[in-house]
């Protein structure tokens, strides 16, 4: 038998064991949502998650799957749906970054991003759509990146794979905006996380004047997509990166 979901919406937010992710997933729960917490490979990073969710008053429960595994999304999805009887919002935001010039990339890399970037949000929210729109109601909320319009060297791939959650924001918007769905996309900038972490020197103070972001100022967007007041935004992509883009607009064009 199905808990009783209650007041508390159903949120499963993919790769909350750290980083944005890990934001988005403690900032839904002091939201009051009940938190599924999805981890792929630290299970003790995304339990120490959960602990920080509960140790606040919140509630949250932690799975460890492989968003572009088909059969463990829909394992995953079916346990989250028989538990509560519901799934109100969905975060995809696990992916992958693994940089190389498009000449030397091979097609095992290639797919191997492509899968858990672009795949994985396709999976489950191919998985939390029948829930969704038995409900009439739900959030899914897609995080690309900036990479997606201005990628750096050795980012087709994961520009790639970025614009393509994009564009499957847009798709799916479109086929489910009169079931009460609302689907968008969050594009950060360079937030300061483990995935940048190696590649901070080339973010560096660039000229453009912005700061390094922190995975907390992409977490209240997505709280405010996830949530009624969001209910006439569809299909759109924000970016959120301190300007950074508007800015080195301006500064190609002052240059010139
Ligand atoms: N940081 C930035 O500057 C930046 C900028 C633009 C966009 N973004 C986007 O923001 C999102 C979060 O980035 P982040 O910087 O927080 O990344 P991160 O620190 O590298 O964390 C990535 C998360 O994704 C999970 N993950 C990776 N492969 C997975 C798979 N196959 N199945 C399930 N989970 C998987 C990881 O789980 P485990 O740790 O358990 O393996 C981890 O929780 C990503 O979509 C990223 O592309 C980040």
């Amino acid at each position: 038998m199905p808990e009783p979901a209650g007041p508390a919406r159903i949120a499963l937010v993919t790769g909350a064991s750290r980083g944005i992710g890990a934001a988005i997933a403690r900032r839904l729960a002091e939201d009051g949502l009940l938190v599924h917490v999805v981890c792929h490979s630290a299970l003790d990073a995304g339990r120490a998650v959960v602990k920080e969710i509960e140790a606040n008053g919140g509630q949250a429960t932690l799975h460890r799957a492989d968003v572009g595994d088909e059969s463990a999304v829909g394992e995953l999805v079916e346990h989250v749906i028989a538990r509560h009887g519901a799934l109100h919002v969905l975060v995809n935001n696990a992916a992958v970054i693994d940089d190389q010039l498009l000449a030397l990339t091979s097609t095992d890399r290639w797919e191997r991003v492509l899968r858990t970037n672009l795949t994985g949000p396709f999976l489950t929210s191919r998985a939390v759509l029948p829930a969704m729109l038995d409900q009439g109601w739900g959030r899914i909320i897609n995080i690309s990146s900036n990479s997606a319009r201005t990628p750096g060297p050795g980012q087709s791939a994961y520009a790639a794979s970025k614009g393509g959650v994009e564009a499957l924001t847009r798709a799916l918007a479109v086929e489910v905006g009169r079931k009460g769905i609302r689907v968008n996309c969050v594009a950060p900038g360079k937030i300061r996380t483990e995935m940048t972490a190696a590649v901070a020197d080339r973010f560096g103070p660039d000229g453009d004047g912005t700061r390094w972001g922190l995975p907390e100022d992409i977490s209240g967007l997505v709280a405010f997509l996830a949530g009624d007041e969001a209910d006439y935004v569809q299909g759109q992509t924000f970016t959120v990166d301190g300007g950074r883009m508007v800015m080195r607009g301006a500064a190609g064009r002052r240059s010139r």
